[in-house]
């Protein structure tokens, strides 16, 4: 049987509803109480369901790993927001503005600990694979969280480096999410490489949506506030495009913006964002989530199991082209 993805993510629901996190102090598994509560759309997990399911019926089997990647997704979140100063995420404060950095940054280190207990419940035979992966991916997402903030600071940050960047950040932990459940599901190797680079592919075009989104989004539906981006001169892949193809009067004032110390955060953010829509950055980044969304469906064509079976996956990825949140 293929299960739908409100199928997954009810079952998943069920388990994480069971999920013990009745230890001591409170103080410090409040916030992670508080982050899992709020939700978000349960990506990484259901992906990782999805790709078990294409091979086999027992979902539940994978169901520890599937709560190992949500905790772990979310634990880079709490660390994230500290970094990126962000007050708002799925449409509440953010666990340091509610709490304290000290807080996201313990809470997060527990998450951590909590994730891989989940991800080591595995059956031994699967468990040398599983932990590898997950591990390499971890580090991965901390090296692109790094290079994330080194691009804050510079100025010469070429498309092919950003790109590189939100792959490690986000894209390998959607491609990790998908390679374990085949792994979990004795899946030929050939499949399981290839259902990772579909990821990739399907991560590189998720993050330069989410790029979009912190500009273009609806606060209310997206549940982070807009701008966020700008006012930290992320070098996301619009800030850059618009950087190589503004004109030199276009330039100098992206320049002032960037450098500019003292500023109302709105007005620095009006002010990108119509640099952004004059040089039309915002289509050109449409066009690129397209090509890479191209790359993953022929990715996926190439797994070896019926076209039935990757209905589900398919939808996902067009749905995630068009999401607003
Ligand atoms: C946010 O991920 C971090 C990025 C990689 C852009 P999601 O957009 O999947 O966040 P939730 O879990 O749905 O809130
Ligand atoms: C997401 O990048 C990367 C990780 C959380 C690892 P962003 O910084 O763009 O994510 P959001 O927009 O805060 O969710
Ligand atoms: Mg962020
Ligand atoms: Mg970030
Ligand atoms: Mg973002």
């Amino acid at each position: 049987m293929n299960y739908t993805s409100t199928q997954l993510q009810e079952t998943y629901q069920k388990w994480f509803e069971a999920l013990a996190l009745d230890r001591q102090p409170q103080s410090l598994y409040e916030p992670v109480k508080y982050v899992l509560s709020l939700g978000g759309k349960r990506l990484r997990p259901v992906l990782m369901l999805m790709a078990y399911n294409l091979y086999k019926e027992d979902i539940e089997c994978a169901m520890h790993q599937a709560l190992g990647i949500e905790l772990y997704h979310n634990f880079t979140l709490l660390h994230d927001d500290v970094m990126d100063k962000a007050d708002i995420r799925r449409g509440k404060p953010t666990v340091h503005k509610r709490w304290n950095d000290n807080l996201a940054i313990l809470s997060g280190d527990a998450m951590t600990i909590l994730a891989y207990q989940q991800m080591a419940q595995c059956d031994t035979r699967h468990l040398p694979a599983v932990i590898d992966l997950f591990s390499q991916t971890a580090l991965e997402i901390c090296e692109g969280q790094q290079y994330d903030m080194d691009f804050e600071q510079r100025m010469d940050v070429k498309e092919a480096e950003y790109i590189e960047m939100i792959r490690l950040k986000t894209s390998v932990l959607l491609a990790g999410s998908l390679k374990i459940g085949a792994i979990l599901a004795d899946a030929p190797a050939r499949d399981a490489d290839l259902l990772y680079d579909f990821g990739i592919c399907l991560g590189l075009a998720f993050q330069l949506k989410d790029d979009l989104l912190d500009v273009y989004g609806d606060p209310a539906v997206f549940g982070k506030k807009n701008g966020g981006d700008i006012l930290c001169n992320k070098k996301t892949y619009l800030l850059i495009k618009a950087l190589e193809l503004a004109n030199p009067s276009q330039r100098q004032e992206l320049y002032r913006w960037i450098e500019l110390r003292d500023f109302f955060p709105q007005e620095k953010i009006d002010a990108v964002t119509s640099l952004y829509n004059i040089i039309g950055v915002n289509r050109m980044a449409e066009r690129l989530i397209d090509d890479y969304t191209t790359k993953a469906a022929q990715l996926l064509n190439g797994v070896s199991v019926s076209d039935e079976r990757k209905a589900v996956l398919r939808q996902l990825m067009d749905g995630l082209k068009a999401r607003e949140v």
